[in-house]
Formats: C-alpha cells, structure tokens, sequence
C-alpha cells in the first residue's frame, strides 16, 4: 500500500490504504462535491469529516507515515497516496518532513483541506505581486507564517494563499494529510525561489505510486 517494492502487487488509484476511517471523509467529500456547488461552501462543509480523520488514531499505516530517502522533493521528504480518483478529480495523501528539514515553495493549484496529524510545522505563505503572465518568474512576498500542531488544519481555495513552504520544527518527523481536488503528485505544478522569481515546472511524485504517463518501476 505505501511500499513502492509493492507497486505491482497493489492498485494505484482507488483505496490504496483502505479503512473506514479514509472511506468516510472520502464518501463525505463526494457526497459535499455533489450537493455543493459552491467551492468555499463545500470546504467549509468539509471540516467536520477532516477534523474527524486527524483526530483518528491507528488508521495511517507506518510505512505512509515515514521519510522517503528516495524523494525527489528532497530532504528525505515522503509523499505517499492513500486515495486516488482515477479521473484525477480528488486526493488524499500524507506528507511526511522530517525534523530540520523544509519543503520547496510550491503550489497545488486545487481546492482542498491541509492538516497536521503528527508533529508541527511552521507555515510561510507567499503573495503574488505579478500578474502571472509570465511563466518562468513570479515576484512573491510573505503574506503570513503561522505554525500548525497535531488536529490544526486550514482550507486551500486557490488562487488565495496557494503558494507556500513548510518546514518540520518538531524533534520527529512532521505528518501533514491532504485531501486536495487534483491528483497532486502528478499534476505539473511550480516550484518557485522567492530570492530571484524564479518559477520551475515541478512534478513531486508519489513515493508509492507511479503516475499515469510513467511506468511503476520509475515513480
Ligand atoms: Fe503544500
């Protein structure tokens, strides 16, 4: 399920971690998705069923909760899939950072829920000061820092407050869980170096699956 040396053995969209706790927040967001047509309305409604997952305990197997050597993020940074709709429409994923260590200033270009299950993050979240016109440069500021400890989560409606990094000031590893509308990991997102503007296609990967266009052997 989050070992990519079972990649073969294991589907890669669906349930790839399967408990009842991920199947509600999952049947919660398609029946919101459904009943809400209005993005912010349906993220807020969606705040109880995320609560609820963070303040789960046993349901996130050991092996999505554990750095990944092989990251490409870097940092030893592991992003693993726990729910995959195969139309790319929707995500949940962990996100593990280990102690020290920080993520790229990236964004996610989707709606969604962020939170933290295990450990504690301090937050920088970037504004825009271009018009986006240009691909390759972004002139970003600090809009906001904030630090986030086990149950604190917040929404994503983007294109506010999408662009961010997250470093990991807990003595063990940080666990974010993101439900997001995309399929995160495999979308070309951006990654970006507030010092200079520049701004680079990035593409994380899950570290236990593959994306559509790769082979499993090369996630
Ligand atoms: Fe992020």
């Amino acid at each position: 399920m989050c070992d990519l040396s079972d990649a073969h053995s294991h589907r890669h969209f669906g349930f790839l971690v399967d408990t009842p706790e991920i199947r509600a927040l999952i049947d919660e967001t398609a029946r919101l998705t459904a009943s809400i047509a209005d993005v912010a309305a349906r993220v807020e409604a969606l705040r109880p069923a995320f609560g609820r997952l963070l303040a789960s305990e046993n349901w996130l197997p050991e092996n999505c909760a554990k750095p990944d050597e092989a990251s490409r993020m870097g940092g030893g940074i592991g992003q693993y899939a726990l729910y995959r709709a195969e139309d790319g429409s929707l995500c949940l994923f962990s996100l593990v950072v280990p102690a020290g260590a920080s993520t790229p200033v990236h964004d996610h270009l989707a709606w969604g829920l962020v939170g933290i299950y295990r450990g504690r993050q301090d937050e920088t979240v970037y504004r825009r000061l271009d018009d986006g016109r240009d691909p390759s440069h972004a002139d970003l500021e600090v809009a906001k820092r904030q630090e986030l400890g086990p149950g604190e989560f917040y929404t994503l409606l983007p294109p506010t407050d999408d662009i961010h990094y997250v470093r990991t000031i807990s003595d063990t590893p940080s666990i974010s869980i993101h439900l997001l509308a995309n399929d995160t990991a495999c979308i070309w997102r951006h990654r970006f170096e507030p010092s200079t503007g520049a701004v680079t296609p990035f593409r994380s990967g899950y570290a236990n699956a593959p994306c559509p266009d790769q082979p499993a052997s090369a996630t």
